[in-house]
């Protein structure tokens, strides 16, 4: 009899319709709500995306592989799983985030890096879990969107590395990083059991999500370097056309990052390309690399775009201003919400949205980097540096909303009803009992 070997995942649910998606161990029919889907294979391994229609209520589900039911797992200490259709002018909530290890959620595991060096502090995932455990099915998130780093390929969990000893001597390279599609496969398993490059969009009510690749599909060719190629960064601004009440972006790499931090990728990406000479060239090639530059800012031909895109989403040229633009993005290990202020008449209000780690601790020299990146004086002094060797003045400006940045396990959640739109910033820490809980950290309204 087939069995699941992961999932089921909902991916997707609109009005009246779903996605849901499952990996079994061997070929099978799977059926979800009365829709079925067959399996596909990927090397030895099987999967189904079953399309759910005729959708109207929230309805709970579960997961039959050749007509036995293999979901909920009997037993299982959580409710039942459930579809959500979002219905017409019904507020929007949306949770996000980026950057988890998985690891227990027991102690060393959840102490602080600095209290135990396996401490990985109190994961905001499994926090947002335990809190939705109890939560009426109405008042459920419509969408989970994981801007990135969901696995760490050069840093597997303990069980793929122990998978990966099995399978291959890890002293000859690549040593621990994951190398193939079955040891992919494997991570993806370890890491969500208890790459494909894509851009993709979902809309959910007037609101338009438009996720961008800025991973898998960058073009590294100096003097044609790009974060999407020409077919892609078509295809988005195509997408990003349209009448919305709120347009979200989701890059994995923020597109808005501290000024200083900005201007010094800006200023690398230029010596890299010959603008001071040779020599500062390779110095430069060498501190990207150390630095790991590879953000909106050192793909700077990119950023102009992108920025010329929103402008013109913002002042009505590609259909009804949007009330907020936001930028959704993780992967810097820090969170926070930035305020961009355009040049031209902008009629939409643009954000820079920041959730990162959800379970994952900064080293320190990184930290001390990014805690100078909103501060005048390297501001000042980066922007120069980037002025003296070429790069033109951006049109537009960004400020934080709140003070400092947020170093904790965080989550964060954006609310969207009509043209207005909220967002808060959770952390995850221990309530008295010891069980993982979420505080609230920051909460702004953008519109
Ligand atoms: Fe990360």
């Amino acid at each position: 009899m087939p069995e699941l070997v992961l999932g089921p995942l909902l991916r997707y649910a609109g009005a009246t319709e779903a996605t849901v998606w499952v990996e079994t161990d061997g070929s099978c029919e799977v059926e979800v709500l009365g829709c079925t889907s067959s399996t596909f294979r990927v090397g030895e391994h099987h999967y189904a995306i079953v399309h759910v229609t005729g959708l109207d209520e929230i309805c709970e589900y579960e997961v039959r592989l050749d007509g036995e039911k293999v979901w909920p797992e009997a037993g299982s200490p959580f409710p039942p799983g459930v579809i959500r259709p979002l219905k017409n002018g019904e507020t929007l909530k949306l949770v996000f985030g980026s950057c988890r290890i998985s690891a227990p959620h027991e102690p060393p595991y959840i102490l602080a890096h600095d209290e135990d060096e396996r401490g990985l502090g109190v994961d905001a995932l499994y926090a947002t879990a335990m809190e939705l455990r109890d939560m009426p099915s109405e008042d459920l998130p419509h969408a989970l969107v994981l801007l990135g780093d969901q696995i760490y390929a050069h840093k597997p969990p303990f069980d793929t590395l122990q998978f990966l000893n099995e399978r291959r001597n890890t002293a000859d390279p690549p040593g621990e990083a994951v190398a193939d599609f079955e040891e992919y496969a494997r991570i993806y398993r370890d890491a969500w059991s208890d790459g494909t490059r894509w851009s993709y969009h979902r809309d959910l009510g007037n609101t338009r999500l438009l996720m961008i690749d800025s991973r898998g599909g960058r073009v590294l060719d100096e003097g044609h370097r790009s974060m999407v190629d020409a077919e892609e960064w078509a295809w988005i601004s195509d997408k990003a056309t349209g009448d919305f009440d709120h347009l979200l972006f989701g890059t994995s790499l923020p597109l808005l990052l501290g000024p200083a931090m900005h201007h010094l990728q800006t200023w690398d990406e230029r010596l890299c390309s010959g603008a001071w000479g040779e020599r500062a060239a390779r110095w430069a090639e060498g501190f990207r690399r150390s630095q790991d530059l590879d953000r909106w800012a050192s793909f700077h031909d990119s950023f102009a775009a992108m920025v010329g895109l929103i402008q013109e989403i913002a002042s009505g040229e590609r259909g009804d201003s949007p009330s907020t633009i936001s930028i959704l993005s993780g992967d810097v290990h820090h969170g926070y919400l930035a305020k961009a202020t355009l040049e031209n008449d902008a009629k939409s209000r643009l954000h820079q949205l920041v959730c990162s780690p959800l379970r994952n601790a900064l080293p320190n020299k990184k930290s001390y980097l990014q805690g100078h990146a909103w501060a005048k004086p390297a501001i000042h002094a980066t922007r120069l540096l980037a002025r003296l060797s070429g790069v033109t003045r951006e049109p537009l400006a960004w400020r934080l909303t709140h003070e400092a940045t947020f170093f904790d396990n965080q989550v964060a959640t954006l609310e969207l009803e009509g043209r207005s739109a909220t967002v808060t910033f959770e952390k995850a820490s221990l309530d008295a009992s010891k069980e993982p809980t979420l505080e609230r950290l920051y909460g702004c309204r953008l519109a």
